[in-house]
């Protein structure tokens, strides 16, 4: 079979359609896998939260993946399924992240990607994975809302697959995240934490979660928390907000697409939806980084401010296992990263040993 992959059998993670294809519905059985060998990313433990709270407290880092983003894991499926069914282009809008899976995987698969993003509002990172992997990119004086709803109208109207969650595919291959993380630990978690914007994620998680509890391989369902963005959350207070701000540009989204699915995955689970502010949002990403050794982006660090602030209003995580998904690499924005780090001035001195130990306090 010319143009397919060989087969091996070296005990390497195949990607999560092969991993857990029986338990991923939507896959015709001949569909063939547009793969960068997506999920199996570490469940990272985290001393410095578990002692924190006196619980276990796990991060599923997903800025392992191959596009240093979750949204790898939806798209595999997605894109797969787009070219089984014979589409020449596919369409997404996107807060950055979205976009440059897509163009990977559309890249990989020969189709021709096609981005919707709203214009200043993408960090330089993921618009830089976008170009170089290929993508037509459009800019929209406007916001991710106004993206999606463009996006949705082009793929009805035209011959391109659109990508973004609204697609069922997408849910199916990012419910994996789940199905790894109940492997790994033995059982679901007690608790687990994540950012929402588009709502997607937590939507796709409390799928995997329920799927898993059914078919027996868990003993029970975590409580899902959902943590939002201040400026940006829409889930907290129950109605659109029409002009989302957060410096978290991933998850500046005012009126999400699964808003009812992660509803139903809160209210069925026993959890909620809580707002951060973006400088809780910011001083969680640098305090990850420096205690934990993660990097994530700040969106990716709106569960970890969620279980701080928490802690602070005095809810008790002890004695419980709790995952909290860090959602995407921090080399994606590190613009805003370095925004925290502004008085800090590099210390410069001449090529001479003498002088590095005595900048450096040694001497
Ligand atoms: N974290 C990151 C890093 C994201 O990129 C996103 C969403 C989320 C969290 C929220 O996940 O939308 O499923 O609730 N990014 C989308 C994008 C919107 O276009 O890349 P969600």
């Amino acid at each position: 079979m010319s143009g397919s992959s060989p087969t091996v059998a070296n005990g390497q993670w195949r990607g999560l359609i092969e991993e857990y294809r029986d338990l991923i519905d939507l896959l015709p059985d001949d569909l063939e896998a547009v793969t960068l060998r997506e999920g199996g990313t570490p469940l990272v433990h985290s001393e410095w939260l578990s002692s924190l709270t006196g619980g276990q407290v796990w991060l599923k880092v997903e800025g392992n993946n191959p596009t240093g983003s979750f949204k790898d894991r939806g798209m595999t499926t997605a894109m797969s399924l787009a070219k089984y069914e014979g589409a020449q282009a596919v369409v997404c809008a996107s807060t950055g992240n979205t976009s440059a899976s897509m163009a990977a995987y559309a890249a990989k698969a020969g189709l021709k990607p096609l981005v919707l993003v709203p214009e200043g509002k993408i960090a330089a990172g993921k618009m830089a994975q976008a170009v170089v992997h290929g993508a037509q990119i459009i800019m929209v004086r406007g916001n991710f809302d106004h993206c999606l709803t463009m996006a949705k109208e082009l793929a009805s109207n035209y011959p391109v697959a659109l990508v973004n969650s609204v697609n069922p595919a997408r849910l199916q291959g990012q419910k994996t995240a789940a199905f790894e993380i109940c492997d790994f630990l033995g059982d679901a978690p007690d608790y687990h934490l994540l950012p929402v914007g588009n709502a997607g994620n937590i939507s796709a998680y409390w799928m995997g979660y329920v799927q898993y509890a059914a078919l027996g391989r868990s003993s029970r369902r975590p409580v899902m928390r959902g943590f939002q963005a201040d400026g940006a959350a829409p889930l907290v207070t129950g109605v659109p907000f029409p002009d989302p701000e957060t410096k978290a540009t991933a998850i500046r989204i005012g009126n999400p697409a699964s808003w009812q699915l992660a509803v139903a995955a809160a209210s069925e689970s026993g959890g909620r939806f809580a707002a951060l502010s973006d400088p809780q949002i910011l001083a969680a990403q640098v305090e990850l980084a420096k205690h934990d050794g993660v990097f994530v982006e700040p969106a990716s660090a709106a569960g970890i401010a969620g279980l701080l602030s928490e802690l602070a209003a005095g809810e008790s995580y002890a004695g419980k296992t709790v995952a909290i998904t860090v959602t995407g690499h921090g080399l994606k924005d590190t613009a805003t990263a370095l925004e925290s780090f502004s008085d800090i001035v590099d210390t410069v001195v001449d090529a001479d040993v003498d002088a590095a130990a005595a900048a450096a306090g040694l001497i």
